[in-house]
């Protein structure tokens, strides 16, 4: 959550900063600012409520002009989106600052900074850190043990972007539980929060550790670790290119992004098959004897991702022939629980950052599991840093914050993990050939059922003026009727709630009227009688059903009840495919109402804080 820019360099930073908050944008996008030096020696900021491009308009009428500055675009936590809560923060016109995450003991210290003559302006956790900036610069400290000393007394999470009116030869950024980059370029160096928001200016950077400081100049980077060592940290070159996160032709990332499904899914199977094999390496080269023993699996991810686990909850038990446990990253961090013998902890992440996920991967570390497997869309992230084995989605960069091509990656990548699993536990070659050439079939699926795009959004009419919405499935499509459920809450802001099927007489078909509309995703399996026979229940009540079915299931479209024909496909693939309808339909129900489809309001893309 929230956005960090900042550079120190001999040309203007205003518009490379802009630039860097239009791309960090997702990260959240309730007010943004902008701190600059200008070349008089003074600070100035310009702060606006709402989004970076309102920031952009106020700058241009009142330009800013300098060679350092720092700037945020910020997902509220402490204190309501207001002018005076957006950061760049600053302390008696000297110190300024730009912070992501949440400093804990921040009453603590801001009763200590009122008593001693502090006046404070916001509400946020933030200011406590300037003030304790600005008085250990005014106690004669340099920037950066001003920085040092500051963060040794701070509880929580934070990344930091720290800069000294009277010092314009340094800028200063330190990471603890949130992420932070450098950017090496040619005489000049930046900090943000992520890779994407420096494309334009360098494709060199520096990833910095959990409890590391850094001090920039225009020609030189110095890191120290938490113990106060000078370190060395390697300088990767990214591959991304610098339009990697443009919108195209598109009036929406998120439209982008589901129609770039069959190509991500492309990207993430290629390389990891050989033949009709999975690749025993797909999961790192220790892989393989890692997996030869395992008795059981754990997986724990929040959101979306948290539905992919779900789903190969019933693959990893009925083809792979394990016990396998699921749970949200939030509750399994914070309860008591018993590590199952000889079991792989898996987590599920887009980004890679949130910070849930990322506590209990720490937590598993330290639990005595076999190894701990990261499936993430992100290269260089936390998760990725800190796991054992690592399976990256070659998603793509994932704009739009209700995840879309993250989620079919992740379950591509979920499928060939059952698939190496199985292997390891009795699955016969056959059947995993078998599987392999369904997975194959994929991409092609995927674009068939793209082609439904104009007929959902016809759909989408039924569903603009309704306040409720239940979606139903059984099997692996129950959590595709969560994903599906909770992409409609994200975006259009209409309440949804998904139930397995079976669930429904034991309470929620008391809900069912005209006015509450129920999708029911119907692939042609072995529950589609069972299924039926639900959908029966709801007919029967009035309720007006929005079925998507296999087009080989027997079923007709009448009164009340509408169907919209999917490809044939397999039972091992079907997840997927009944996603991508469900992911259109909530995006016409969004574009219809009207919405901010791609930033929809309280959310955020990277949940960083707890
Ligand atoms: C946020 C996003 C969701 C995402 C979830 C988990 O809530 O808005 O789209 O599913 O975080 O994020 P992760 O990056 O760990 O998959």
């Amino acid at each position: 959550m929230c956005g960090i820019v900042g550079a120190i360099a001999q040309r203007p930073v205003t518009a490379i900063l802009l630039e860097g908050l239009r791309r960090l944008e997702y990260r959240g996008y309730d007010s943004a600012g902008i701190a600059i030096l200008e070349a008089s020696g003074g600070l100035r900021r310009i702060r606006t409520l709402g989004k970076v491009a309102r920031l952009a308009e106020e700058v241009a009428t009142d330009p800013l002009s300098g060679t350092l500055g720092i700037a945020h675009t910020r997902w509220a936590t402490h204190g309501e989106p207001a002018t005076r809560n957006a950061h760049p923060h600053v302390s008696h016109d000297r110190c300024a600052i730009v912070h992501n995450g949440i400093v804990e003991n921040h009453e603590a210290l801001r009763r200590e900074q009122i008593a001693a003559g502090h006046v404070f302006t916001s509400e946020t956790d933030t200011e406590v850190v300037v003030h304790a900036i600005h008085d250990e610069l005014a106690g004669g400290q340099s920037l950066i043990d001003a920085v040092r000393r500051t963060t040794a007394r701070l509880r929580g999470a934070y990344a930091l972007g720290v800069m000294d009116a009277q010092d314009p030869g340094h800028l200063v950024a330190a990471r603890q539980g949130s992420p932070l980059v450098i950017g090496v370029g040619f005489g000049e160096h930046f900090i943000a929060s992520d890779v994407f928001a420096l494309l334009p200016v360098t494709n060199r950077f520096i990833f910095l550790e959990e409890g590391d400081i850094a001090e920039l100049t225009l020609d030189r980077v110095r890191i120290w670790d938490r113990d106060g060592n000078e370190v060395e940290r390697p300088v990767k070159t990214s591959s991304l290119a610098v339009d990697a996160t443009e919108r195209g032709e598109f009036r929406h990332y998120m439209l982008k992004e589901i129609f770039e499904q069959p190509r991500a899914i492309a990207d993430t199977l290629e390389g990891r098959l050989s033949g009709n094999r999975v690749l025993p390496e797909t999961f790192g080269s220790q892989a393989a004897e890692l997996f030869a023993g395992l008795r059981a699996v754990t997986i724990v991810a929040c959101g979306t991702s948290y539905h992919a686990a779900l789903v190969a909850r019933y693959w990893i038990e009925s083809i792979a022939g394990l016990p396998c446990q699921v749970e949200v990253a939030s509750e399994y961090r914070y309860r008591g629980h018993v590590v199952p013998e000889r079991a792989l902890f898996v987590t599920i992440s887009q980004s890679g950052e949130t910070a849930d996920t990322l506590a209990a991967l720490r937590l598993a570390k330290a639990s005595g599991y076999v190894a701990t497997l990261a499936i993430c869309n992100v290269p260089e992230s936390s998760l990725v840093r800190e796991s054992d084995l690592v399976f990256l989605t070659h998603a793509g960069p994932e704009i739009g914050v209700a995840s879309t091509k993250a989620f079919t990656t992740q379950l591509v990548a979920l499928l060939l993990l059952t698939l190496n699993l199985g292997r390891c536990n009795g699955l016969e070659a056959e059947r995993e050939q078998n599987l392999v050439a369904v997975l194959r079939s994929l991409p092609g699926k995927i674009e068939e059922v793209l082609r439904l795009d104009a007929r959902i959004a016809r759909l989408a009419e039924a569903f603009v003026d309704k306040h409720h919405t239940l979606f139903l499935g059984r099997g692996e499509q129950y959590p595709i009727a969560m994903e599906g459920a909770l992409k409609l809450k994200e975006i259009s802001y209409i309440h949804a709630e998904a139930y397995p099927a079976g669930e429904l007489k034991h309470g929620p078909l008391a809900l069912i009227d005209e006015q509450m509309p129920v999708v029911a995703v119907a692939p042609n399996n072995g529950l589609l009688e069972k299924l039926k026979s639900n959908l029966e229940e709801v007919r029967a009540r009035g309720g007006q059903l929005f079925v998507f079915a296999d087009h080989q299931v027997p079923m007709d479209e009448s009164d009340g009840v509408v169907v919209v024909r999917l490809p044939e496909t397999q039972d091992l693939i079907d997840p997927l495919v009944f996603t991508v309808p469900l992911q259109l339909l909530a995006y016409h129900v969004a574009v219809l109402k009207g919405t901010d489809v791609d930033q929809p309001r309280n959310l955020a893309k990277s949940v960083t804080v707890e």
